[in-house]
């Protein structure tokens, strides 16, 4: 834990810089997941403590931090080009200052590469340091030549937590809570344990009142995050926790990602269960439909043993969505194999999978596998997973045609059509405008295979 004195020292550092960055602009630009969008947040929020204001231009920009992920080749090469495109605009202004941060930047690869290439890049800080945020800025506006803020230590060692520094949230009615920091299940195509460290947990008062604040400040949708919530281990276990948590005042949902099969318990859906409040959406990634493949993976699971959990999940919460994640073309993997995986889907029926081409990551076990699938392989299976989801995910909401949801609306989308989201975590659009953070009720008319439609009573 950061030691409270430390915390301090930042905040103090932050208000002397008040003075010298009044009226200047800063940029965070966040790639990845949840926990990569709350980590954005408490970024956003240290360098309003330092007098940045915030804005979304490049080109106004006097700060640019890129937050990045690591879980797959193609966000990594995303962020690559975002980065080579600033040179530019580093030229054209050179007293710009530009950070990177996030996943990335703690692999030891990718750090050389920026020091050998992208030399105009100012710093650099691995994912347990956002509570030096200040620190790392006031340095960059001291001296000039690239700096990299990351623990040295083993892997084993590395990840502080630390609380009460500021946080700017991006929503004011959807917030993201998170409850612990890593992973240690190492499943072997993995790069999240890595980057992430091992898992340590926020204590459950620390989660408590951070969720008390949300709720009387009128957050109507909290999601509580970690990379597997079910190894939460603070004063409460991970149920407790989700229970005590919807019993605040309010009108709100509550909602948690992610679940790992192996430790996702009876205890927990019977908390969902009893307690409508908690979001009516359960999202268990399965990774692969072969228990081989399984076991290569690490993920400590069989088929069966997962096909018998979703099924109970999906008889205990009857009105619930149920969605996932699966891997193609995982080393190894057979054509047999993958149709296994393919009757899975169609044997569980999920409302929502995510389907990804297995990308090797440097320092995991899968990348120095035998046995690589090409990529035009990967991409045909795909293919023909994503054909058949598509026609579940079609079914499945036209389940709701005649239904009434509820649902919290976000204002409009791009094309002026008023939207939101169901307890399901469904995309809604309906006939009228609500302003957003509101909940409304909706009937539902048209069923699409990604999203509903319907008309507001
Ligand atoms: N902790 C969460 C999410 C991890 S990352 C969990 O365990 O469910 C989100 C998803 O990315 C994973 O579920 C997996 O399906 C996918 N993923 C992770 N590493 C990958 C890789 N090397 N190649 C392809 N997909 C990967
Ligand atoms: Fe990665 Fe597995 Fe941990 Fe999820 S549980 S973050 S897939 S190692
Ligand atoms: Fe990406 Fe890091 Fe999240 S690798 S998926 S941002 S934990």
């Amino acid at each position: 834990m950061v030691s409270q004195q430390e915390i301090e020292r930042q905040a103090a550092i932050a208000c002397s810089l008040r003075e010298t960055l009044a009226g200047k602009k800063a940029l965070v630009r966040t790639f990845g997941c949840q926990q990569n969008e709350a980590d954005g947040e408490r970024i956003a929020g240290a360098l309003l403590s330092c007098g940045y204001t915030l804005t979304e231009t490049l080109s106004e920009a006097d700060l640019v931090i890129l937050n990045t992920c690591a879980v797959r080749e193609h966000a990594e090469q995303r962020v690559l080009g975002v980065i080579g495109s600033m040179k530019k605009e580093k030229e054209r202004r050179p007293s710009m200052l530009i950070g990177m941060c996030g996943c990335m930047a703690q692999e030891a690869h990718r750090r050389q590469q920026l020091k050998a290439s992208y030399p105009f890049v100012d710093f650099l800080f691995g994912t347990d340091m956002h509570h030096r945020v200040p620190e790392i800025v006031a340095n960059a506006l001291g001296s000039r030549g690239q700096k990299h803020y990351v623990s040295d230590l083993p892997h084993d060692e590395f990840g502080e937590l630390s609380e009460g520094t500021p946080v700017q949230r991006s929503s004011s009615y959807r917030a993201l809570v998170t409850i612990m920091y890593g992973c240690n299940n190492f499943c072997s195509y993995c790069i999240v344990p890595y980057v992430r460290g091992r898992e340590r947990s926020r204590s459950s008062d620390a989660v408590l009142q951070e969720v008390r604040e949300l709720t009387e400040s009128g957050y109507r949708d909290i999601m509580l995050l970690g990379q597997n919530v079910n190894s939460y281990r603070g004063e409460l276990s991970f149920p407790q926790l989700l229970e005590r948590a919807a019993q605040m005042d309010g009108d709100y949902w509550l909602r948690f990602m992610t679940s790992h099969p192996k430790d996702a318990s009876e205890e927990l859906i019977s908390v969902m269960a009893g307690n409508d409040r908690i979001a009516r959406h359960f999202h268990l990634p399965f990774q692969s439909g072969n228990d081989r493949i399984l076991h290569r993976m690490n993920r400590r699971y069989t088929r069966e043993q997962y096909i018998e959990k979703a099924l109970k999940i999906k008889a205990a919460l009857p009105d619930a969505a149920l969605t996932s994640d699966v891997i193609v073309g995982f080393p190894t993997e057979t054509e047999a194999e993958f149709l296994e995986t393919v009757e899975l889907v169609k044997q569980v029926e999920f409302d929502m999978l995510f389907t990804f081409l297995y990308s090797p990551r440097t320092g995991t076990k899968a990348a120095e596998m035998e046995g690589q699938i090409p990529h035009e392989e990967q991409v045909r299976r795909f293919t023909y997973l994503s054909d058949v989801q598509n026609e579940i995910a079609q079914k499945r909401n036209d389940a709701y045609l005649g239904k009434t949801l509820r649902v919290l609306s976000d204002g409009e989308d791009a094309s002026g059509t008023p939207v939101g989201r169901s307890t399901q975590n469904k995309i809604v659009t309906f006939d009228r405008p609500v302003p957003a953070g509101q909940f409304c009720e909706v009937k539902i008319d048209t069923a699409k295979q990604y999203a509903l439609a319907g008309t507001i009573i």
